[in-house]
């Protein structure tokens, strides 16, 4: 087994690899491999968006013909790494493949000296032992929300706030990295610069400020047909989170979105359930340092690996 970038003629080859080993791994342990589909074509977003906001950072594990036995997924950022899906072909699964690909990354964020950060799903104990085995702590529990928004909106009064919610304009990345950096302690205006400037997806970047002009929160969703996520987003109360969701989530009508609230959140998770959202899973955040002081509420999300 060798590692390598991974390149982009091997992106189709990601896409089936990244489909396949979900399919299996849900299947076999949860009974829920019907999730992903049959269609391995939509999980060509992830090695496409990685290509563009990371090139050359994604991990390629192939054996000695040159087949892909793994992929993950590395993002540098401003104040630490993040990683993105790890996956590994069902058949070549315990053998210290994913490991090899983590101790990678690992090795180019200590050589930076910076922590490493993901999201691991707490239905799946191989992926969370395997990051804790190799030093990460979890630290704050989120729950996976699919909310479907009728074709003629949410039947809800909109939260009082919702009016102030506007988009983003293209040159506020700077701005909104600085609001997420002094509430959460993590800085990626590369990330909040690629979702206003798009070449891969389709993104809206929605915002808030309050009475004073500052922002009070910011909440990205993606609007691709393949990719039905609410987040990454951050915002300083419940109220402000309540509105960016409420606007984000109108502006999908027709469609199913899934976001991550903190399980603590216990306001924004009472309003999600008001507007009919179901828990289809459970994420755990993990950090090789300690994760002190963060405040405000975040909403991490898989595609880019946000936490
Ligand atoms: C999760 C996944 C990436 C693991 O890949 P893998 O190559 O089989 O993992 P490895 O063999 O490198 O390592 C697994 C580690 O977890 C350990 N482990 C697994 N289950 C464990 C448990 N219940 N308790 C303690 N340790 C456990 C193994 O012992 C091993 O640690 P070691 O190397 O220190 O011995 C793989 O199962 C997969 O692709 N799953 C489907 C896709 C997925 O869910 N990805 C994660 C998204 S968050």
């Amino acid at each position: 087994m060798t590692l390598s970038a991974l390149v982009e003629s091997k992106h189709e080859e990601a896409a089936q690899l990244i489909h396949r080993s979900l399919v299996s791994w849900y299947e076999t342990h949860l009974r829920q491999g019907k999730r992903f589909g049959d269609d391995p074509k939509p999980f060509g977003l992830f090695p496409e968006m990685y290509a563009a906001l990371d090139p050359g950072q994604a991990i390629a594990a192939c054996d000695s013909s040159g087949a892909l036995l793994g992929v993950c997924f590395a993002h540098p950022r401003e104040t630490h790494w993040a990683v993105g899906i790890v996956a590994i072909a069902p058949e070549a699964a315990g053998r210290g493949i994913a490991r090899a690909m983590l101790e990678e990354v690992l090795k180019r964020a200590q050589a930076e000296d910076k922590p490493v950060r993901l999201i691991s799903s707490l239905l799946n104990l191989d992926s969370f032992s395997l990051y804790t085995r190799l030093g990460f702590t979890p630290h704050t529990m989120y729950q996976d929300m699919s909310i479907n928004v009728p074709v003629g909106g949410l039947e809800h009064t909109p939260p009082p706030r919702a009016a102030g919610v506007r988009l983003a304009l293209p040159g506020e990345a700077s701005r909104i990295a600085d609001f997420e950096a002094a509430l959460q302690g993590i800085r990626r205006e590369g990330d909040f610069r690629f979702f206003l400037n798009h070449t891969v997806g389709s993104w809206k970047v929605w915002v808030m400020e309050d009475d004073a002009g500052e922002l009070s929160g910011v909440l990205v969703s993606s609007h691709h047909p393949d990719w039905g996520m609410l987040g990454p987003g951050v915002t300083r109360d419940p109220e402000s989170a309540i509105a960016l969701l409420w606007r984000a989530l109108d502006a999908r009508r027709g469609e199913a979105s899934v976001v991550l609230v903190a399980c603590v959140e216990s306001d924004v998770v009472r309003k999600l359930y008001q507007w009919g959202a179901r828990n289809i899973e459970l994420h755990v955040a993990q950090s090789t340092n300690p994760v002190v002081a963060a405040k405000g509420i975040a909403f991490p999300t898989f595609l880019p690996e946000s936490a």
